[in-house]
């Protein structure tokens, strides 16, 4: 029967540890286990009778022979020493290690523990109409999608918002050039229509001509006025821009949304910057009317500075005079409809580091206005993805480079390493697995807020800290498993005896509190560290170990239990950053 666990191992031996501490008098907030030091001393350690005895003037070793002499006692603990000034160590009992396997076995999620549910925006992604997807967003990306699948994991309500720049200037430049090269669109004439199929345009047509559009403006002031009077026409509302603006959002999403599809990334809702421009202007009058946005050299600002700052703060801008759309007042004003529309406990920003200082003026902003009362605003950043020489990854021709060449490139190696490969019927969708899992992997094992440098031939590798290397330790326990089936072996109830079968136990075990960490700190990365050493902690077992060949049938039951424990483990933490896992490779 599976079902959701509410413990994990160390609450559970937590639990003990407190009653102990109480049974001997003594106060339980240091009764806590930490993994051992050392695993010859222990599975477990628990270092309460230091602190204890400065506040109970008592010697530590003392209050430990105390404690120890209760949990003596327990049928969970096969030893418990002291050491040093008065470390418990903590040996837990076979049985007591075997009953923790089982449920955890048995466990949904591989014994995941749920919280409390809040809703959680995670606002991720975030690309521009008429750009291609380029190497920041793929982080965006990943990280977005890992935190949105570790939370809810956990049992939260998610709303993943994509939230696209598709309004402002750029749109306004995108439609002036357009205009000049094709004035003849029926989008332009004085009965605006555009019907399906007459703009002449696709999406990598787009994203040639947005950069020479932004070129043509920096160069000649005419053209810039254009643009801009362009964009003030497209906010006003022009029927035949408006018509236009919508075709092209339409061919950059349909684009972008294959490459999400591509990376495995999934959103719930697809809305923009354009979504909130209607919200602003009764935004801004509602700041001025209560004086929270002041005016200031003609422009309406929002002072957000603390007595506290250790580093300048700006104002937040809202509203220049030209009534131009900022940024920031359309992050303010998306707060606003997020309120109305998820009403969510979070929003999670995963975006760039080096936008840290808008979020922060605009968090400040949104919470003085009283904008995003009861909601807990997170600013999720991320580092740059970086080249060999360390500094953000170009292409050979020095340009930003897109996703896609990325996930080629990724993608080629991949294929390289799995030629030759005879027993997979579809290669290429292998290759595609494998590459996917290498970056994502390469991405999600680094803390997210440092930068790591993009070296496809090593991510893709079999051996060391990547993807592929879990990915392969999933498949290898797979194929066991499947022999063992063949030859009518299936596993049964598990006893732990051999070291490595311990570690094994305990290694699987610490999964539940990986993920609440995980998420508590939005750190995928501690999830990626985990599964790894998972995967290291089962080559172990399977040297020393006989699965198949095991003497008794008893130990070989047993060890397929536990291979398959491993596997349900390693699947469940590689879907969490995102990974899929292929039949064999
Ligand atoms: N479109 C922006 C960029 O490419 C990212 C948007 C991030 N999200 C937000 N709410 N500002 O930089």
């Amino acid at each position: 029967m599976s079902h959701h666990s509410d413990a994990t191992l160390a609450s559970r031996v937590d639990h003990l540890l407190e009653a102990a501490f109480r049974d001997c008098g003594l106060p339980t907030d240091t009764a806590r286990s930490v993994p051992a030091s050392r695993a010859e001393l222990g599975d477990l350690q628990c270092n309460g009778a230091m602190p204890l005895a400065k506040t109970l003037g008592r010697p530590p070793r003392d209050i430990a022979t105390d404690v120890a002499a209760r949990l003596r006692e327990l049928p969970q603990l096969e030893s418990v020493d002291i050491a040093g000034p008065g470390f418990i160590n903590l040996r837990l009992s076979p049985a007591f290690l075997a009953s923790v396997a089982e449920e955890q076995l048995a466990a949904d999620g591989a014994g995941i523990v749920r919280q409390p549910p809040q809703r959680i925006l995670i606002d991720f992604g975030g690309p521009n109409v008429a750009k291609p997807l380029h190497v920041g967003h793929l982080r965006s990306l990943v990280i977005g999608e890992s935190l949105r699948r570790i939370l809810g994991a956990l049992g939260h309500h998610t709303i993943g918002d994509v939230h696209l720049g598709d309004w402002g200037l750029q749109m306004g430049m995108l439609i002036a050039e357009i205009r000049l090269r094709w004035p003849d669109l029926p989008c332009f004439s004085a009965e605006p229509t555009l019907p399906e199929g007459v703009l002449p345009l696709g999406m990598d047509d787009l994203q040639k001509l947005y950069p020479e559009a932004a070129a043509a403006c920096k160069a000649e002031p005419a053209r810039m006025e254009e643009a801009r009077a362009a964009t003030a026409a497209l906010q006003a509302g022009n029927p035949g821009y408006m018509m236009l603006w919508r075709a092209i959002r339409t061919i950059s999403l349909d684009a972008q949304r294959r490459d999400f599809d591509s990376l495995d990334v999934h959103f719930d809702v697809l809305l923009g910057e354009s979504d909130v421009q209607s919200l602003i202007p009764g935004m801004l009058d509602d700041l001025r009317a209560r004086h929270v946005a002041v005016e200031s050299e003609g422009a309406l600002v929002i002072e957000v500075a603390q007595e506290s700052d250790g580093k300048p703060m700006p104002p937040l801008l809202v509203a220049k005079s030209d009534g131009a759309a900022l940024y920031a007042t359309t992050d303010l004003a998306t707060i606003l409809d997020r309120k109305q529309r998820d009403n969510p406990d979070r929003i999670v920003y995963v975006v760039d580091q080096r936008q840290a200082l808008h979020f922060e003026q605009v968090f400040r902003a949104a919470h003085k206005a009283g904008y995003a009362d009861g909601i807990d605003l997170f600013h999720a950043g991320f580092g740059t993805v970086n080249g060999p020489d360390g500094k953000p990854y170009k292409t050979r021709q020095g340009g930003v480079a897109q996703l896609k060449d990325l996930l080629s490139d990724a993608i080629d190696k991949a294929r390289e390493r799995v030629a030759g490969n005879t027993e997979v019927s579809d290669p290429e969708a292998l290759a595609r697995s494998v590459g996917m899992a290498a970056i994502k992997f390469a991405d999600l094992s680094s803390y997210r807020t440092s930068g790591y440098i993009f070296d496809a031939d090593r991510m893709v590798s079999f051996e060391g800290r990547t993807g592929p290397y879990v990915q392969y330790a999933c498949v290898r326990i797979g194929s066991i498993l499947a022999r063992a089936s063949e030859r009518g072996a299936a596993p049964g109830p598990i006893t732990v005896d051999a070291p490595a079968e311990r570690a094994l136990v305990l290694d699987c075990a610490r999964f539940p509190e990986v993920v609440t960490s995980a998420a508590a700190n939005l750190a995928p990365n501690e999830i990626a560290d985990y599964v790894f050493g998972l995967a290291q902690t089962f080559s172990r077992f399977y040297n020393e170990c006989p699965v198949l060949a095991a003497e008794e049938e008893a130990t070989r039951a047993s060890r397929l239990a536990l291979c398959a424990l491993t596997r349900n483990v390693l699947v469940q933490g590689l879907t969490l950053l995102g990974i899929v896992v292929p039949e064999k490779m």
